[in-house]
């Protein structure tokens, strides 16, 4: 058990000590047969250049550049994350930081032939392909904007409409069409370099205007692309599913809404998955569609640098602060999968799971946080209904297509504290031994054993301000 045991410098045990009071029990109650959404799974992006961070531009060696890759994707090694979120560049060279676009020349009209250049997506491609190889499943490309000469305002930043949507008047005419068929290139262009996208996106945050790549949108507007996007994904017989629309907010994803759900040919017919971000508003209610939803992007962008606090005031940063907002998305908001917004970044902030600072990798009590789940709550899972008896012990559960059962409990309590998990509806009581994994502010990912008593119930001890995942089947 090589990865999971080792030691990580901790601050948090001498200074932020339990109370000594004695331990309460507190009963958890999981009903197996009670189905909820499907898991689709957990990720985060690599954009706008972290992609080449993994492959050694902040100093990893290329062992450490292999088992990075390993902690991220290889679900017996590390976390096996199973979804990346691709960014699909916009810039073109004068703008060399940027991601760079595949259509780098003006054709001049929309109607004129297009010339596309191939690149490596600053990292992206080499990092989906070697994902891939560890067992991701989905790779979501999702585009920040159209490339300067289809929209507006002639930039591919500094938000601006793209040209043919309502309440736009270009003297080039409408570059929906020319803009879909730019998108279907660079899924193609990852096809023949052996990269399956299967999910892609036109859309970042459309409500905002910065100075990165940017596009707006209202959902009347967005409904006009992807009414165009399906039917031409359709003709072409492809194999790819539509996102959208990556609304910087879940308030603002739930007001897009009515103009996706608009007119005789409603645009939501044509999407596979309705995408939604954290930040203007949490995913804390459940979106107003029966399509799967996906919180596809969200993150501490504080700059606070909290690697190895699982709790200390609630902060941002914090592994408990994250084991919340995953368990309420899940629970409230009914979303199928939770990408955190970076991966792995050479930075020293909390924007990222990782840190990579020259040669060391550093695993914040997010990234434990999120292996918990995403190691345990696999693609193709169920959400299953559970109970905690105590208002301060939060808890989730999922069934796994193999039977095994990933029940998570989150320990704000301030006390050791005994769990009495009754899972109701298993098939076979036949494994009496079970495992927990812990990670507070001590421990990150600590096996131990539970057993079954003769009540049938699981018992397991766990530590105050903890997420504790029992695994049973
Ligand atoms: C256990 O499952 C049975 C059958 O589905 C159901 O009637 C009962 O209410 C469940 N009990 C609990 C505690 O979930
Ligand atoms: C929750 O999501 C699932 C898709 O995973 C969907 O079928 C279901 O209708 C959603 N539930 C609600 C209450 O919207
Ligand atoms: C990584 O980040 C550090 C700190 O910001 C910086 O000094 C260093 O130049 C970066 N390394 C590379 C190769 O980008
Ligand atoms: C992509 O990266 C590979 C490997 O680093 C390199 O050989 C190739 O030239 C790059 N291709 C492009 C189009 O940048
Ligand atoms: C590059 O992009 C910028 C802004 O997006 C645009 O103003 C400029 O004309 C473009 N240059 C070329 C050579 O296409
Ligand atoms: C976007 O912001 C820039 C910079 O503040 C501003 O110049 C531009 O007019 C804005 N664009 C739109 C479409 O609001
Ligand atoms: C979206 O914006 C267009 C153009 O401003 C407007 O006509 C339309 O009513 C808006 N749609 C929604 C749903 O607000
Ligand atoms: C969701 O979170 C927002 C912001 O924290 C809060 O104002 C709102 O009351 C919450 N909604 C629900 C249903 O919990
Ligand atoms: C814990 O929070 C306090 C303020 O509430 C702060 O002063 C202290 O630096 C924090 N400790 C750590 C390890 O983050
Ligand atoms: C955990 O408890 C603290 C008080 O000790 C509270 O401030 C915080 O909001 C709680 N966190 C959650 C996720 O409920």
């Amino acid at each position: 058990m090589s990865i999971w045991t080792w030691a990580t410098p901790s601050i948090a045990s001498t200074v932020l000590a339990n109370s000594l009071s004695s331990p309460t029990t507190v009963t958890i109650t999981v009903d197996a047969n009670e189905e909820k959404q499907i898991v689709d799974g957990f990720g985060f992006s690599e954009a706008f250049g972290r992609a080449e961070n993994v492959f050694g531009s902040a100093g990893l060696s290329p062992a450490n550049q292999q088992r990075l890759l390993d902690l991220m994707y290889d679900e017996n090694i590390g976390a096996g994350f199973t979804i990346l979120r691709n960014g699909i560049g916009s810039a073109n060279l004068s703008d060399p930081s940027d991601m760079i676009s595949i259509e780098l020349t003006d054709p001049g009209l929309p109607s004129s032939k297009p010339t596309y250049t191939p690149n490596n997506n600053t990292g992206q491609l080499p990092l989906a392909k070697a994902a891939y190889a560890r067992g991701l499943k989905t790779l979501y490309a999702d585009a920040w904007s159209a490339p300067w000469f289809m929209k507006t305002n002639l930039n591919d930043n500094d938000g601006g409409y793209l040209c043919g949507v309502e309440d736009t008047d270009c003297p080039t005419g409408s570059w929906i069409q020319a803009y879909v068929n730019y998108l279907l290139e660079y899924v193609k262009l990852y096809k023949e370099a052996g990269v399956t996208v299967t999910n892609v996106g036109f859309l970042n945050e459309p409500q905002l205007n910065t100075s990165y790549a940017s596009m707006q949108s209202n959902g009347t507007q967005a409904a006009e692309v992807i009414r165009v996007l399906g039917r031409t994904i359709r003709e072409q017989g492809l194999d790819l599913e539509i996102n959208c629309c990556d609304a910087v907010g879940w308030e603002d994803a739930e007001q897009m809404l009515p103009g996706l759900q608009a007119g005789p040919d409603p645009a939501i017919n044509y999407l596979s998955v309705y995408t939604g971000h954290g930040y203007a508003s949490p995913p804390n209610f459940t979106l107003s569609t029966h399509l799967r939803t996906w919180l596809t992007e969200w993150a501490d962008l504080t700059g606070d640098y909290v690697p190895y606090v699982f709790f200390n005031n609630s902060g941002p940063g914090e592994g408990m602060t994250w084991a919340n907002n995953i368990q309420v998305a899940f629970n409230a908001a009914n979303v199928s999968a939770f990408l955190y917004w970076e991966g792995a970044e050479n930075a020293t902030a909390s924007s990222s799971l990782i840190n990579l600072i020259n040669n060391e990798i550093v695993l914040s009590k997010r990234y434990w946080v999120f292996a918990q789940f995403s190691k345990f709550v696999r693609p193709g899972a169920r959400r299953v209904v559970a109970s905690s008896s105590a208002s301060d012990v939060f808890v989730t559960s999922f069934k796994n297509s193999n039977g095994v059962i990933a029940t998570q409990v989150l320990n704000n309590g301030t006390s050791t504290t005994t769990i009495d998990l009754e899972i109701n509806g298993s098939w076979g009581w036949g494994n009496r031994e079970a495992m927990m994994y812990i990670t507070d502010n001590e421990f990150d990912f600590k096996q131990e054993p539970v057993y079954m008593g003769s009540d049938g119930l699981y018992h397991g001890t766990i530590p105050a301000r903890s997420l504790v995942s029992f695994i049973t089947q």
